[in-house]
């Protein structure tokens, strides 16, 4: 198939503007369809923010399809409405922002990530639609799927960072973990926003054909074989293309070309702002715009209501589009059982028993656990608690319970946060803990309590420094230009260290953080993200003993001029020397060859995808076979031992990565493929056998056509981007 010419064959066929496609039908949807007045199909379309019961009436009159923001018992209520009052009974869809659990809250998806446990993450997400569920929510608008190459973009913090592969299996494991529970997932945002020109939200993006192909749409692919329900366009525009009104990427390729027939809702407000985009003149322009690119819903502004009657009886929209998205919509409503729901009920899933809050809290504290990454470690962790006469525990972030969640947290409940310095006390005991914030906020620049917390290192064995952003530096148009540690959070650190006491710096953000200034004082260093409700005791688990095992889900840049950045780029005909720094930072403008590199900074991250220590010491064997043959079609093993020589137990996450040695386009120097978490035992030795198919070798050709293309591959396996035991293979023809 020729994607190409497929895109322009959808094009052509949407601009004729008669549906091509299939939308779903049922016995129910078949005569409900037949019932319906144009007004109440239209009213389908509307998904509108209440205020309190604002919209009893809509509701009643068939007016509307699904309320966002609306759960409790006004959901019952205006289900009620909808069910007993309208006049053919359509059930609401309620839609929520369930990003990263829902009273109990888990880690930021972009930690999620860097547990590289598709499992837990599933069981998290399932746990999240309990208690989403139970309020009245039926449909969350997760994952995520961007792919993020720029922590100045403040939505990173909801992505699973900048790889295709891992951003697909944890995509498709939350959708399965909601949709086992009867909330409806959402596969968002269609697609590229997460290459927004400078990192700055909303702007415009430019992603050459073959990279959108190979980079930011498998994501979304893999969400729909997971059966995502629904899927949300995105804000930005594409090359001059807003998502919303994207004919060729929603009804071509989405629709005609992988055939998903689920709902597609628009993003807030992003059909009528086509008209601030300055591509339609008009709400009607964006409504004829937005359908024709088959998005089915409109959600908070109202230009289908206000236009499409209108617009079908000139002529100017066809019914059949129409329909088909009503139909689409049902088909929703009728897959998470709302037409069979008990009276009263806002869905199915409402009435399953009341989730139960302690094991989401352990569900929680190991996914917390799970995506701590320690990037240093002198040897100062992990801390022997007992042998330790005081702890001095310091920084703006440890005593943080709202701003630990991260963003989007419209439901957590607070009461379930453990912050640093609770679950130290409840470790040590308040008398052995000395706390002193050094910093009113992470972003104060007043340097009063600095002092204080210099002398409460000085009067302790060892300093642990809860460093970085609150909650409000991530998230949707967050976006921020400088990337250290914000305020004075550096001249703390630096004071602290002056000490000489041994210093363990955790990194509570919603992204990377330029880490390069803090590292040098830091004995160990922690990325811990926003971990969420049980941040203080999985923070407490590792620091006492317990390995950690996260990894990188994106590239730590050294500086802002690094951005963006992501491990998998193209190679070049000058690349770097291997490894040699390009020219390390500080050193005079010398240029020292015509390499690709920068004269003022050194190539490489501080830290690479995939990078995380733990408290063990695992060697990789050698790769069996070292050398092989594959044909297109098949599949190859490879097998390597690991061996844990340390002496604590360890989760080792080995990755697989591959390089196709010469190819018809350029190839990324590394591409992840696959990847394992391994536990081990001290002394432990264990084999680990990765199953690599060819169709994981594709990419899209010359003529954008995906191919395998056959040749010499180059293999990796090991801990990171950068290092690994080596074999070879070649694909025949
Ligand atoms: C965001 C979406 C979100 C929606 C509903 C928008 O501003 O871009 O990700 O789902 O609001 O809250």
């Amino acid at each position: 198939m020729n994607p190409a010419s497929d895109l322009a064959s959808a094009l052509a066929s949407t601009l004729s503007s008669s549906p091509a496609v299939d939308a779903p039908s049922s016995p129910r949807i078949d005569d409900l369809l037949a019932r319906m007045t144009l007004a109440e199909k239209i009213g389908q379309l509307g998904q509108v923010q209440p205020q309190g019961r604002s919209h009893e009436a809509a509701v009643r009159d068939g007016a509307v399809g699904s309320l966002i923001n609306v759960i409790g018992e006004d959901a019952r209520h205006y289900q009620r409405l909808a069910v007993e009052e309208s006049r053919l009974g359509i059930p609401l869809l309620f839609g929520r922002d369930v990003i990263h659990g829902f009273r109990t809250v888990f880690p930021i998806p972009l930690a999620q990530a860097a547990s590289f446990d598709p499992d837990l993450v599933r069981e998290a997400a399932a746990a999240a639609a309990r208690e989403a569920a139970a309020e009245g929510v039926n449909w969350t608008f997760s994952p995520m799927l961007d792919i993020a190459r720029d922590p100045r973009w403040g939505r990173i913090a909801e992505s699973f960072g900048e790889d295709p592969v891992l951003a697909a299996a944890m995509g498709a494991a939350m959708v399965e973990g909601y949709q086992q529970q009867g909330l409806a997932a959402c596969a968002k945002h269609f697609v590229g926003y997460g290459a927004a020109e400078g990192g700055r939200d909303y702007a415009q993006a430019h992603i050459p054909e073959r990279v959108l192909h190979d980079i930011y749409l498998p994501p979304f692919r893999a969400a729909l074989e997971a059966g995502s329900l629904t899927l949300m366009t995105a804000f930005h525009d594409l090359d001059g293309v807003p998502l919303t009104g994207h004919r060729a990427l929603v009804r071509g390729l989405l629709r005609e070309r992988w055939g998903y027939q689920g709902l597609v809702v628009s993003d807030w407000n992003s059909v009528i702002e086509m008209i601030v985009h300055g591509c339609a003149e008009d709400e009607a322009e964006a409504t004829r715009r937005a359908l024709a690119a088959s998005v089915d819903m409109e959600m908070a502004s109202e230009a289908y209501a206000h236009t499409l009657v209108r617009l079908v009886e000139d002529g100017r929209v066809p019914l059949a589009q129409v329909d088909e998205a009503v139909r689409r919509v049902l088909h929703v409503k009728e897959r998470l059982g709302l037409f069979d729901a008990a009276p009263g009920s806002a869905s199915p899933a409402a009435d399953a028993p009341v989730p139960d809050a302690a094991a989401s809290q352990a569900l929680a504290r190991r996914l917390a656990r799970d995506s701590l990454v320690l990037l240093h470690n002198d040897g100062v962790l992990p801390l022997p608690f007992d042998a330790l006469s005081r702890v001095a525990l310091i920084g703006p972030m440890a005593d943080a319970a709202v701003d630990q969640l991260g963003c989007w947290v419209f439901d957590g409940d607070p009461a379930r946060s453990t912050t640093v310095r609770q679950a130290l006390v409840d470790r040590l005991g308040a008398d052995r803990l000395l706390v002193a914030p050094g910093l009113p906020h992470p972003r104060s620049d007043d340097k009063s309590g600095i002092d204080d917390a210099v002398a409460a290192a000085r009067a302790a064995d060892v300093a642990v420094l809860c460093l970085g952003e609150d909650a409000l530096l991530s998230g949707e148009a967050h976006s921020r230009a400088h990337l250290g540690l914000p305020g004075a959070q550096l001249a703390l650190l630096e004071a602290v260290a002056r000490t000489g006491r041994p210093t363990i710096v955790v990194v509570l953000s919603g992204r990377p953080l330029v880490l390069t200034d803090a590292l040098p004082h830091a004995g160990a260093l922690l990325q811990a993200w926003h971990p969420g409700s049980q941040t203080g005791p999985a923070l407490v688990d590792v620091l006492g003993g317990q390995s950690p095992s996260g990894r990188l889900p994106v590239s730590l840049p050294r500086s802002v001029g690094q951005v963006p950045i992501h491990y998998n780029h193209h190679r070049t005909g000058r690349p770097p020397l291997d490894d040699a720094p390009s020219i390390p930072s500080g050193t005079p403008l010398d240029p020292s060859g015509f390499y690709s590199s920068y004269l003022d900074e050194d190539h490489r991250p501080l830290f690479p995808f995939g990078h995380g220590l733990h408290y063990g010491e695992v060697v990789y064997g050698d790769i069996e076979p070292a050398s092989a043959t594959v044909s297109r079609g098949q599949s190859l093993n490879f097998s390597l031992t690991l061996h844990n020589r340390g002496a604590h137990a360890v989760v080792e996450t080995a990755q697989l990565y591959v390089r196709d040695v010469c190819a018809s386009v350029t190839r990324p120097v590394r591409e992840l493929k696959a990847f394992a978490r391994v536990p081990l035992a001290p002394g432990e030795r264990r084999q680990v056998t990765f199953r690599l198919h060819t169709d994981q070798l594709a990419f899209h050709g010359p003529d954008l056509a995906p191919v395998v293309e056959p040749g010499r591959h180059e293999l990796w396996i090991g801990p990171d981007c950068t290092r690994g035991a080596h074999a070879r293979f070649d694909v025949s023809a």
